[in-house]
């Protein structure tokens, strides 16, 4: 069941504040090619947001259920293309705030929704470029693309802070060592942003856990949970996948947002 580390949410705020749900959002995803990030750029754009989505690829065609005209209107949605794990490749302070421009009454939202699962597998036999890529996206592209958006001039503005983290931060499970590790880690790094600005009205953060969902990332799961008996837990994957109780991405994506702005 997706779930908002709450605690963690100093500073819930309603959607009927002045200058929140009557202005145009600005909204910067990252991994918005599939899965979890594609929904959420089109659940963005039906909601009236701009949207700056960082991905390696981009989707050449609309969504089923995306916006009635097939595609938003133009300059609402900005397709900068980005590889996470690659550092020299994130967006610069400059062009964060080109995007953002300049109306103080047009809220602000940053959603780390980018991950990888890879390397799945004991320590020892880990890839070690794997292991570099996984660490880079999953842990140090947030970390860098938020200090850069916190180095701009956000004056006034409303900013929600997301970090898409995973129930594997919490579970010692053998095999996901690396996973694991960088969610919990991530999930640190913005705890202590949280930390940072508890008496500051304006942040807001939120950490994340979208729960077991129908994506490219939970078919390589079941993949080795299917084919490895090193998988803790293996049966769980498969069988919930067997009864069809995966959400879709769209669902979660819908629920997320509708929780993240209340
Ligand atoms: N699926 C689940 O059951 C589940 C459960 C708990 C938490 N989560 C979390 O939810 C989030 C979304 O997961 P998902 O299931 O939607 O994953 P997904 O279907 O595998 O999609 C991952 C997204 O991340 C992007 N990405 C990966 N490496 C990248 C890179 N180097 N540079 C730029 N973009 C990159 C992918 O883009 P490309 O097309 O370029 O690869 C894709 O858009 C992740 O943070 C994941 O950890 C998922």
């Amino acid at each position: 069941m997706p779930a908002n580390r709450s605690d963690y949410d100093h500073k819930r705020r309603r959607n009927d504040r002045p200058g929140y749900s009557d202005t145009v959002r600005s909204t910067i995803i990252t991994g918005a090619s599939r899965g979890l990030g594609a929904a959420l750029v089109d659940e963005c754009l039906l909601a009236g947001d701009r949207v700056l989505a960082l991905s390696r690829r981009f989707r050449d065609h609309p969504p089923a259920d995306g916006p009635p005209s097939g595609r938003p209107p133009p300059g609402r949605l900005v397709l900068r293309p980005t590889d996470l794990a690659d550092p020299a490749s994130l967006p610069t302070a400059a062009e964060l705030a080109a995007f953002l421009g300049r109306d103080p009454a047009s809220a602000i939202m940053l959603v780390h929704n980018a991950g990888v699962f890879e390397p799945f597998g004991p320590i020892g036999s880990l890839d070690a470029a794997a292991v570099r890529t996984a660490v880079a996206v999953n842990l140090t592209a947030p970390m860098l693309l938020t200090n850069t958006l916190l180095s701009c001039p956000l004056r006034d503005r409303q900013l929600t802070v997301v970090y898409i983290s995973s129930s594997a931060a919490h579970q010692v499970g053998g095999g996901r060592s690396v996973y694991g590790s960088t969610k919990r880690a991530g999930e640190l790094f913005f705890e202590t942003l949280a930390m940072e600005h508890q008496d500051d009205p304006r942040v807001r953060v939120i950490i994340a856990d979208p729960g077991i969902m129908d994506t490219d990332m939970q078919a390589t799961v079941r993949e080795h949970a299917l084919h490895d008996a090193y998988f803790p837990g293996r049966e769980r994957f498969i069988a919930r996948h067997q009864r069809g109780e995966l959400p879709s991405p769209a669902r979660v994506a819908r629920q997320l947002l509708t929780s993240w702005r209340q």
